[in-house]
């Protein structure tokens, strides 16, 4: 994966909405001011901004899970990193307006707070960050597979090869504990049986796992993309996988990927301070030679890394 100098900084942007998706997950979307506009237009997907949620109040008691009330009441010192489920740039002859879309899972003081944002709010935003997928010339097959909160960016990454590579083959396989536990709105299809909503409105096709079997494949995602994968010739010379989800899952991916020969890439999740490379919080062990591995930064050299050279120890 190529490293690039990312241009980022300190952002005011204005709340547009903030919509309850279901059960724990929201949608919160945001339109930059003009400065932070003309850093966030060449976004790619599996980059991700710092938001910074200390000044933003609790929401009402009674929206607060009963497991995290205790939790809420932490102070809030640190920024929270959030990736991307869509940028939307609109250009115009006084420059770019950029409106970004999160979708957030509520587990702790800063995505409790992150409830209350309405319409009209402003937040203070430090992006963007990292190093996203980087999109091979002339392939042809784009496999994404998702589990749980991983998935923004791979509905990201579904609309821009979308809009940018039409005539790419995109399929999509996105898996949760259960069904409780899917980011997504799902929906009948009468051809092709149980899909993701968002998946359909870029017109990427999806294939649902979960765990419990509780929604369409009965088992863990991996498994779900590996029985289509027996049952699909694809070349992998001209094809990819992209992931993003828990790091059991991401070693999983990177195995089926080798199985099958296929290219991946993998973006991985770590507990982020700075967000900027200073505090190193964040260390990913990578392979170098044959027996070396090295530490980088899952926020500067990453989140995503080439699946062949990321140390999983799980
Ligand atoms: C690059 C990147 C992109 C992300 N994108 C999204 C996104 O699009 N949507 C989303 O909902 N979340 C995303 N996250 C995770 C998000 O940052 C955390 O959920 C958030 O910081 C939680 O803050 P909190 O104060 O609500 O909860 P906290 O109290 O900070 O955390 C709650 C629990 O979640 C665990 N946790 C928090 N952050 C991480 C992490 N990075 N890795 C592993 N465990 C963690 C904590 O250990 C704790 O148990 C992303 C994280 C990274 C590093
Ligand atoms: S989060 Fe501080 S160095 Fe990566």
């Amino acid at each position: 994966m190529k490293d690039r100098v990312v241009q980022k900084g300190v952002f005011q942007a204005e709340v547009l909405s903030n919509q309850q998706i279901r059960h724990c997950y929201y949608r919160l979307n945001l339109i930059l001011d003009p400065q932070g506009s003309r850093f966030f237009e060449t976004v790619t997907p599996g980059q991700f901004l710092q938001l910074d949620l200390s000044g933003v109040s609790l929401p009402n008691q009674k929206l607060i899970p009963d497991n995290l009330k205790d939790s809420a009441n932490r102070q809030i010192i640190l920024r929270r990193p959030f990736s991307f489920s869509d940028v939307v740039v609109t250009p115009s002859l006084e420059g770019p307006s950029v409106k970004i879309e999160i979708m957030y899972c509520i587990l702790g003081p800063a995505t409790i707070r992150m409830m209350s944002l309405k319409k009209g709010d402003t937040v203070n935003v430090l992006g963007p960050l990292g190093s996203g997928f980087s999109i091979p010339q002339n392939f042809q097959n784009a496999l994404l597979i998702a589990g749980g909160m991983g998935s923004p960016p791979i509905l990201h990454l579904a609309g821009h090869l979308k809009r940018h590579c039409p005539e790419m083959n995109i399929v999509s396989f996105i898996g949760a504990k259960d069904c409780e536990n899917l980011p997504f709105a799902i929906k009948i299809d009468n051809l092709k049986g149980l899909v993701l909503e968002e998946f359909e409105l870029v017109r990427v096709p999806s294939h649902i796992a979960t765990d419990d079997g509780s929604a369409g494949f009965d088992g863990y995602v991996t498994d779900c993309m590996r029985h289509w994968l027996e049952k699909e010739s694809i070349d992998p010379s001209v094809s990819a996988v992209f992931a993003c989800g828990p790091e059991a899952m991401l070693a999983a991916t990177a195995r089926l990927a080798k199985d099958f020969s296929l290219p991946c890439q993998v973006s991985m999740e770590r507990m982020m301070a700075c967000g900027i490379g200073l505090c190193q919080s964040c260390a990913v062990e990578t392979k170098t030679a044959a027996d070396h591995t090295e530490y980088q930064l899952c926020c500067k050299n990453g989140p995503v890394f080439d699946a062949e050279k990321v140390v999983f120890r799980i």
